[in-house]
């Protein structure tokens, strides 16, 4: 569980009564804003502090609403969109271990219509018809922290936690300390990686919590709060006398299949000596699974630990590997979430912050409530009109009830929505009480805060000359997934914005700082928290940063509805950063070649493409881009690819109808084998895909000279691959 409170950032604790599909435009960006600030923060004091704060079901509502805008705003995904991170970077302390294969995280259904589109999604990806059988395990989601255990010749040589899914702690010598983990195994494949979730009892954790209190030592405030940080000691032997236990339920690398099915597999694993949870079952369907469900859900308080919902996984190991992943996701699973709960506390106050893109978020600040174990202490008020109970469209929300400073709020937390502020009571409302004026000017930097017929967000004027959005602009560039400079990170960079001996007011700022010599050395050593080794060794991080891929570029630039994703399919497209500046120094918007080149690519919409084009043309923000891109080595963006792919960087479009394989399924096989996959045939597509009822792109392509192979052709092209 993630409890104790909802940090500062956490405004997205609450977001708009408005449905996802009545959003404006402008609530949604700044949705969206708040939403990766909150994640951002919960995951740093999940991950790394080890001291969440907030629930799990908080979070994953969070998660889920942000998914819901990205999908029916795709243009607005952010460049620190959180649906591209899992977990949160490792700390110092352990060794890095990168994992063989990467550790994935879990999407999440929160009622029985959302597992029975799970099902629905996998059959149409596979092209199975409603009636088609199609079997699931379903287990429970175990709350504790994912570790992968590495093999090979049956000997345990490391243990690693999952870290941001790529690169995770050593913690192979507490691992060793913990008994369901097997030393040896007998009979095992010469490399196995077992997967599974280090977790603690009930009882064990209440008896460890009464022996640290007695020792006047750290308490915890729940089960897998004390399973990570017992993990996650440097001393192994604090580990030893903790008593961790592990469910075995997935694997990374293998060097032989463990079986043909998930369910046979897990079955091998507990003969090899792992314990797997015992409520693992096989069903036929998604009556069963959400039957399995309610039952699992009947008996969670008996179970003598802590479990947050179940998690459904195709059984053949056949169709999970040709369902695949998303970027964070595998295709194939899903966890069914246990929902949370309401409760009522004071709104203390209401605090404007202003965004990156310079929109003002009100932000409630709540007396401290304990929301089902979690302690919740801000809220997104999301608008004007959601703080005077009004959507977007002047309809009425909480039946009209506007919200007051002082009044008492019902912070309420459900599965299928963040949590938010859903109701105000009347009846305790203060005589005195007044109703809130949205500020018209921006706190920041007082320029006109204008909003936009249609639009339900009040955006700060100032542009460059505000100081919260270059701070903001600032942060995010150094962020993880952009420049990600060690030892500069949000606070630093506040300080250096605010110095005026040495100041970091763009990014370029930032590489013309350690670009040199003795005197901004000695300037900075002299500063507060600095001193001339910690100099040296921001200089050194910074230089370490000057040579950058093109796509982490894109995205540190924080160009309004390019994110990390985006910014990946744009670099791999133009792949040089003078070709895409070039492009974009020509396109114009709506016509041209260079327009319909950059929206031909797969993944670009006009938002997003009207937006690159806008910003590269916009004089101020071109120049600073420029005076940055002066300090910097942009590396090119290929893809890295298996060297024997035959259709590695080339430019595919699928066309007409796919009848063995969905669109979705073939789009996914062509990206993993190193192709693009365009949506509109050019002159730079390489070859055309097309299927029974192909029309004007076939024709297209046969216009242009371009190879065109049906459907058999291109399985025949990727064979075996
Ligand atoms: S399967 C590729 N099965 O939930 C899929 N995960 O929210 C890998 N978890 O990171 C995960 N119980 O730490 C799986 N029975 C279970 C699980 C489980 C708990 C955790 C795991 C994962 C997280 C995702």
């Amino acid at each position: 569980m993630r409890e104790t409170e909802q940090d500062k950032s956490q405004g997205a604790g609450a977001a708009a009564d408005t449905a996802v599909d009545q959003l404006s435009v402008a609530q949604a960006q700044a949705e969206l804003v708040r939403l990766a600030g909150a994640l951002a923060a919960a995951n740093r004091a999940y991950h790394t502090e080890d001291a969440p704060d907030i629930s799990d079901a908080a979070y994953d509502a969070l998660k889920r609403r942000n998914a819901e805008i990205e999908k029916r705003f795709p243009e607005l995904k952010r460049p620190d969109s959180p649906s591209e991170q899992v977990g949160a970077a490792v700390s110092d302390g352990f060794g890095k271990v990168r994992h063989a294969v990467r550790m994935l995280s879990l999407e999440n259904a929160f009622d029985d219509e959302e597992v029975t589109e799970f099902d629905q999604r996998i059959r149409r990806f596979l092209g199975l018809s409603d009636g088609a059988p199609l079997g699931y395990t379903a287990e429970p989601k175990i709350d504790g922290l994912s570790l992968s255990l590495r093999y090979e010749s049956g000997r345990l040589v490391q243990a690693a936690t999952r870290g941001d899914g790529e690169v995770g702690e050593n913690v192979t010598a507490n691992a060793l300390t913990i008994a369901d983990i097997p030393q040896t195994l007998a009979g095992a494949p010469e490399i196995l990686e077992v997967r599974g979730e280090v977790y603690m009892s009930h009882a064990d954790f209440a008896a460890l919590n009464a022996r640290q209190e007695a020792a006047g030592g750290k308490t915890f405030a729940n089960p897998r709060n004390a399973a990570a940080g017992s993990l996650r000691q440097l001393d192994p032997e604090i580990t030893r006398d903790r008593p961790l236990r592990f469910f075995a339920y997935a694997w990374g690398e293998l060097s032989e299949p463990l079986a043909t099915a998930q369910m046979g597999a897990i079955k091998r694993l507990s003969q090899l000596g792992f314990q797997t949870n015992p409520l693992t079952v096989r069903l036929d369907c998604t009556a069963d699974l959400i039957r399995h469900y309610e039952d699992i859900e009947a008996r969670r308080a008996t179970l003598g630990y802590d479990i947050d919902g179940v998690v459904y996984k195709v059984d053949d190991l056949r169709l999970q590997e040709r369902l695949g992943f998303r970027s964070t996701t595998p295709r194939w699973a899903i966890a069914h979430k246990f929902p949370a709960e309401l409760a009522w506390t004071v709104l203390e106050a209401i605090d404007i912050q202003v965004g990156r893109t310079g929109a003002l978020s009100p932000v409630a600040r709540l007396r401290p409530i304990t929301v089902g174990g979690v302690v919740v202490s801000n809220a997104t008020l999301h608008n004007e009109d959601y703080i005077a109970g009004r959507d977007s469209n002047g309809a009425l929300i909480r039946e009209g009830r506007d919200i007051r400073v002082g009044d008492w709020v019902q912070v309420y937390r459900a599965g299928d929505v963040i949590p938010k502020i859903k109701d105000v009571d009347f009846a305790r409302r203060s005589a005195e009480s007044k109703p809130y004026i949205f500020p018209q000017h921006c706190p920041e930097c007082g320029s006109v805060a204008l909003r936009e017929p249609g639009d339900a967000i009040h955006r700060c004027t100032g542009g460059l000359i505000c100081p919260a959005q270059a701070v903001e602009k600032l942060k995010h560039f150094v962020s993880r997934g952009a420049f990600d400079i060690e030892g500069l990170g949000a606070k630093q960079i506040e300080m250096f914005f605010a110095d005026d001996l040495l100041p970091i007011r763009e990014p370029a700022d930032i590489f013309t700082l350690a670009a040199r010599d003795q005197a901004n050395l000695a300037k900075l050593s002299n500063r507060d928290g600095f001193g001339e080794r910690s100099a040296k060794k921001l200089f050194a991080a910074i230089e370490e940063r000057r040579r950058i891929p093109l796509s982490k570029l894109l995205f540190a630039l924080g160009i309004r509805h390019l994110g990390e994703t985006g910014s990946a399919i744009i670099a791999t497209h133009y792949e040089t950063w003078p070709a895409f500046e070039a492009a974009m120094t020509a396109a114009q918007i709506g016509d041209g070649a260079e327009w319909d080149d950059l929206t031909g690519i797969d993944g670009v919409g006009a938002v997003m493409a009207a937006s690159l084009v806008t910003t590269m043309q916009q004089e101020a923000e071109r120049a600073s881009i420029d005076r940055l891109v002066a300090q910097l080595d942009v590396q090119e963006s290929r893809r890295v690819v298996a060297d024997d792919s035959p259709v590695a960087g080339k430019t595919i479009v699928f066309t007409g109808t796919l009848e063995k394989m969905s669109r979705a399924e073939a789009k996914a096989r062509a990206e993993a084998l190193g192709a693009k996959v365009a949506g509109s045939v050019s002159a730079k597509t390489d070859l055309v895909v097309a299927g029974p009822g192909a029309g004007s792109k076939a024709k297209k392509a046969v216009d242009l000279g371009i190879e065109t192979i049906d459907e058999d052709g291109w399985l025949a092209l990727i064979g075996g691959a």
